[in-house]
């Protein structure tokens, strides 16, 4: 006979599992856009953004605005203007990173995390 509650303790211990599993890989995902972003031969996006909520990255970037409250912002836009940032802004001086595979689809993912977990609105 199947004892309800050992099934219903392995369906909540599989639960909280699998949400602890998410966490970390997302916590993982933001971490390596954080390195995308600072490093030179990859996003070398600090080069002209400043970012709201992370002391830790240098300033001094002033060619581009201050990246901030990009968790209001969905998801694809984020995406979209780190693939080719003329498609919006045809004059845009950032480069199409994208678009020109210096950084890959995973990478920019990892970006869109890094960028939404740390410039909140709140
Ligand atoms: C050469 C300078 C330069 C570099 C390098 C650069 N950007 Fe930009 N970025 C800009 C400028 C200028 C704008 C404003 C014009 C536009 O929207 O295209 C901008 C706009 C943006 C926006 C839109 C901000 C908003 O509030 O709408 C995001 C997001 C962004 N950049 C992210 C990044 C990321 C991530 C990287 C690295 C992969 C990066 N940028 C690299 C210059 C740069």
């Amino acid at each position: 006979m199947i004892n309800v509650k050992k099934l219903l303790a392995l369906v909540i211990v599989g639960t909280f599992s699998a949400t602890v599993a998410n966490a970390a890989s997302n916590e993982a995902l933001i971490k390596e856009g954080r390195k995308v972003f600072v490093t030179k031969k990859l996003g070398n996006c600090l080069a002209c953004h400043a970012v709201q909520g992370d002391p830790s990255i240098p300033q001094t970037g002033t060619i581009g605005p201050k990246l901030a409250n990009l968790d209001t912002y969905p998801k694809e836009y984020i995406f979209n203007k780190i693939w080719n940032p003329n498609k919006t802004v045809p004059d845009s001086v950032m480069p199409p990173q994208g678009k020109s595979h210096k950084i890959s689809k995973h990478q920019i993912d990892a970006l869109v995390a890094y960028l939404q977990a740390t410039t909140k609105s709140k």
